[in-house]
C-alpha cells in the first residue's frame, strides 16, 4: 500500500489546474479556468477548474471533484494508480507500507517485468525507424507516422537474438527476460521470441506495457501470422483488451465501445479517426474483459467479419454481454471484409454510416442470421426459444419486457404466449441453479460481488441518507415525530411530539430501531465511518474524511457532494447559514427518507414471505398481515410528512 505520508505529500503538491491542463486546453477566465468538456462533444466550454478550491466541475456531464476524481474519470485510473501518476509527475518518492497481500519481493519482480517491457518497446520502436522494408510495409497498410507512434508500434529484427544481446548488456536478468516471454531459452542458447515481427505493445488501462503481439511481414512464410507474449505475473490475456489505453477516453466520450477482433482493426480505425475501439485479439470474449469495458460505457457494438467463425463467437459474446447488464448490438461486415479493410477502402464517413445502418440488436440479429425460419415452423419455434433464452440473461426486468414485446411484434406471436414460455425458461433456470447448489454443497463457494443496481429504489434511498448525513449531519433541528398508541378504549390514537436532535442522531437511532442495514457495500462503509466520526466529534474536514475512505467510496462521496449545486466543497462551515433557513424542510426530508426506507423493507419482507409460503400457511399469513398493518401505519405517517 502507498504510505499515508506519500498520499499527503501528493495532495500537498498536486495542483488540479496543472494536472488537468496536461489533457485539456484551459483558458483563464477571472479566478477560474475554462475548457471543453472531455466527457461530451460540446461546442461551447462548460468545463471549469477552480484553482482556489482545487476542484473541477463539468457542467455538460455533471461530473466533478478533486484532482484524483479527474484522473479516475478521465484516465480511468483507480485510486492508487492516480496517486502514483501524481507522485511521478511531481517527483515525489513513493513510500510503500507493508501489506499482507503482496510482499516487496513480489512487487519488485512485477516492477522489473514492467521495466523490461518498456525497454523492449523503445528498442523495437527505434528499430522501426531504421528498417526501410518495415516502414514500407506499414505505409502499405495505410498507417501514418503519428498512429505508429501513438500505438508505439515497433519491429523486432529478423536475427537470432539482437534484443537479448541488447537487453543483457543493459544488465537485465535472464530470468526476468524469459518470464516476459521476449527471450526463449533453448539448450543454453538464448533466442528472441519475436524475430522478424511487427511489434504491437499490449498496454494496461494505465498505459504500462504488459505484453506484445507480433505479426510477420512476410506472408509467404509458413509460420503463425501472429504470436503473443505468454502469460506472466503482469500479463493476463483474459483480463486485457488491446487498445484500452489509447481508446478509453473516446469510449467514455462517445458512450459506446466498438469491439473488433484484431490488432490491425484497432489501429486502422484510429488511423481514420474512429477511436472508441478495442480488440479481443483473436480469443473469445471473457467476463473480465466485459467488466473492463463496463468501467467505460454500458454500450457495446461488436464489429465482425462475415465468416462463420466470427458468427458463432459473436453469439457467445452477446449472451455474456447481456448477462453483465450491458447493451449490445452486432454489426456484420460484407464477406471478405474486416473493419480494417473496410475503413481503409471506404474511409471514416462511410464506415460510421455503415455501422449506424447495419448494427442490429439481439432480436434483429438472431432473426437475420436464421432467415430460413419463415418456411419451417419447427425452426421458428427453436428460434424463438433461443431468443427468449438470451433475453432471460438480462438482469433488468424492464428491458426484458421491452425485448419480449418487440419479439412479439416482429414475429407476430401473441405477447401472452411469449411471456408464458418465457417464465417457463426462467423457472427452468432457477431449478437448475438450485440443483447445482445441492451437488456442490461441499465445495467452498466464492460469492461474486453483488451487482450494484444504481437505478434501484433502495440504492437511491441509501444514497439520500448518506447525502443528508454528509451535508447536514451535525445540524441540530426540531423533528416532529408521530406516535401511535392505543387509548383506554383500545382505539389507535395519534400523538405528536417535538424532539430536538442532531440530524445524525435521529437517523442513527431510527435506523437502529428497525435494525436496518445498508444493502450497498460502499454506502455501508461510508455510513459507519460517518456515524463514528460524528460520535467522536472528530469530523475535522470533509477533505480528510474523503481521503480516508476506500477509493470507490471516496468517489461516491465526491459525486454526492458535487452533484448538489447549493453545496460547495471546502465550504463546510458556510453552509450553516443555508441550513438554518430550511430547518423544517430538512426535518421533513429526513423523516420522509427514513419512512420510505422502512416501507420498502417491509414490502420486501412481505414478498419474501409470500414466495416461501408453501408450508405453515396460517403462520405466514398472520405474519404477512401484521406487516401489511405496519406498512399502512408507515404510509399514514408518510402522508403526514409529505
Ligand atoms: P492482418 O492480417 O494483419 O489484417 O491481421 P488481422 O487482425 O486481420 O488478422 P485476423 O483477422 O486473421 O486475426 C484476428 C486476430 O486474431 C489477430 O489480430 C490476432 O490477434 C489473432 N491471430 C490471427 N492469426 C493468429 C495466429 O496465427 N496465431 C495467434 N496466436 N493469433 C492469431
Ligand atoms: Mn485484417
Amino acid at each position: 500500500m502507498i504510505s499515508k505520508e506519500t498520499i499527503d505529500k501528493v495532495f500537498e503538491f498536486a495542483r488540479v489546474e496543472e494536472v488537468i491542463s496536461d489533457f485539456i486546453a484551459l483558458k483563464k477566465t477571472g479566478a477560474n479556468f475554462k475548457g471543453l468538456s472531455p466527457f461530451t462533444n460540446e461546442k461551447t466550454p462548460s468545463f471549469i477548474v477552480s484553482p482556489s478550491k482545487q476542484i473541477w466541475k463539468d457542467f455538460s456531464s455533471g461530473k466533478g471533484g478533486n484532482v484524483i476524481a479527474f484522473l479516475m474519470e478521465h484516465e480511468q485510473f483507480n485510486y492508487p494508480e492516480s496517486i502514483r501518476y501524481l507522485a511521478n509527475k511531481y517527483n515525489i518518492e513513493i513510500i510503500e507500507t507493508n501489506d499482507k497481500y503482496e510482499n516487496s519481493e513480489e512487487r519488485n519482480k512485477r516492477e522489473s517485468l514492467f521495466i523490461i517491457n518498456s525497454f523492449a518497446q523503445e528498442y523495437f520502436q527505434n528499430v522501426v525507424l531504421e528498417e526501410v522494408d518495415v516502414k514500407n510495409y506499414l505505409k502499405e497498410r495505410g498507417l501514418s507516422d503519428s498512429t505508429i507512434v501513438n500505438f508505439n508500434i515497433g519491429f523486432s529484427p529478423d536475427k537470432k537474438n539482437s534484443f537479448y544481446t541488447n537487453a543483457s548488456e543493459k544488465g537485465f536478468s535472464i530470468d526476468y527476460l524469459i518470464e516476459t516471454g521476449l527471450v526463449i531459452s533453448n539448450e543454453n542458447n538464448y533466442i528472441d521470441r519475436f524475430r522478424g515481427r511487427i511489434m504491437f505493445p499490449i498496454k494496461s488501462i494505465s498505459g504500462r506495457v504488459i505484453g506484445f503481439g507480433g505479426r510477420i511481414i512476410d506472408s509467404n512464410k509458413k509460420i503463425a501470422k501472429y504470436i503473443n507474449s505468454p502469460e506472466s505475473k503482469i500479463y493476463n490475456k483474459s483480463k486485457t483488451l488491446y487498445g484500452i489505453y489509447e481508446s478509453k477516453q473516446f469510449i467514455v466520450k462517445n458512450d459506446v465501445c466498438f469491439l473488433v477482433e484484431g490488432y490491425m482493426d484497432v489501429v486502422q480505425l484510429h488511423e481514420h479517426g474512429i477511436k472508441n475501439v478495442l480488440a479481443t485479439s483473436g480469443t473469445s470474449l471473457t467476463k473480465d474483459q466485459i467488466i473492463l469495458i463496463k468501467r467505460l460505457t454500458s454500450n457495446i457494438i461488436i464489429l465482425f467479419d462475415g465468416d462463420q467463425a466470427g458468427l458463432s463467437a459473436s453469439m457467445r459474446s452477446i449472451d455474456m454481454i447481456l448477462e453483465e447488464g450491458l447493451n449490445v448490438k452486432i454489426c456484420q461486415f460484407p464477406d471478405g471484409e474486416d473493419p480494417d479493410s473496410f475503413v481503409k477502402k471506404y474511409k471514416h464517413d462511410k464506415m460510421i454510416e455503415y455501422i449506424d445502418e447495419e448494427s442490429k440488436d439481439l432480436i434483429d440479429f438472431i432473426i437475420s442470421v436464421n432467415n430460413e425460419f419463415e418456411k419451417d415452423e419447427d425452426k421458428k419455434v427453436d428460434l424463438i426459444k433461443s431468443i427468449l433464452k438470451s433475453i432471460s440473461l438480462i438482469p433488468d426486468l424492464l428491458k426484458q419486457e421491452v425485448y419480449i414485446k418487440k419479439l412479439s411484434s416482429v414475429l407476430s406471436i401473441e405477447e401472452s404466449s411469449l411471456f408464458r414460455s418465457f417464465s417457463n425458461i426462467k423457472v427452468g433456470k432457477k431449478l437448475q441453479k438450485s440443483k447445482s447448489r445441492q451437488y456442490s454443497k461441499n465445495i467452498v463457494k466464492i460469492e461474486s460481488p453483488k451487482k450494484e443496481d444504481k437505478s434501484g429504489y433502495i440504492y437511491q434511498l441509501e444514497r439520500q441518507i448518506i447525502s443528508i448525513l454528509l451535508k447536514y449531519g451535525v445540524e441540530e433541528i426540531v423533528f416532529e415525530d408521530i406516535f401511535l398508541n392505543k387509548n383506554e378504549k383500545g382505539d389507535i390514537v395519534e400523538s405528536r411530539k417535538e424532539i430536538r436532535s442532531k440530524v445524525y442522531e435521529k437517523i442513527y437511532l431510527d435506523l437502529q430501531q428497525d435494525e436496518i442495514e445498508f444493502t450497498h457495500g460502499p454506502f455501508k462503509e461510508i455510513y459507519n465511518k460517518l456515524i463514528n466520526s460524528f460520535h467522536n466529534q472528530n469530523l475535522i474536514s470533509i477533505d480528510s474524511f474523503i481521503n480516508d475512505l476506500e477509493p470507490n467510496s471516496s468517489k461516491i462521496v465526491s459525486d454526492i457532494l458535487i452533484n448538489d449545486e447549493k453545496y460547495q466543497l471546502h465550504d463546510w462551515e458556510k453552509k450553516n447559514i443555508y441550513v438554518k433557513k430550511i430547518g423544517s424542510e430538512l426535518s421533513q426530508l429526513v423523516n420522509e427518507t427514513i419512512l420510505n426506507m422502512r416501507r420498502y423493507l417491509i414490502d420486501k419482507k412481505i414478498h419474501e414471505l409470500q414466495d416461501n409460503s408453501n408450508n405453515e400457511t396460517n403462520k405466514v399469513l398472520e405474519e404477512v398481515m401484521s406487516y401489511y398493518r405496519l406498512k399502512k401505519l408507515l404510509s399514514a405517517k408518510l402522508n403526514r410528512v409529505v
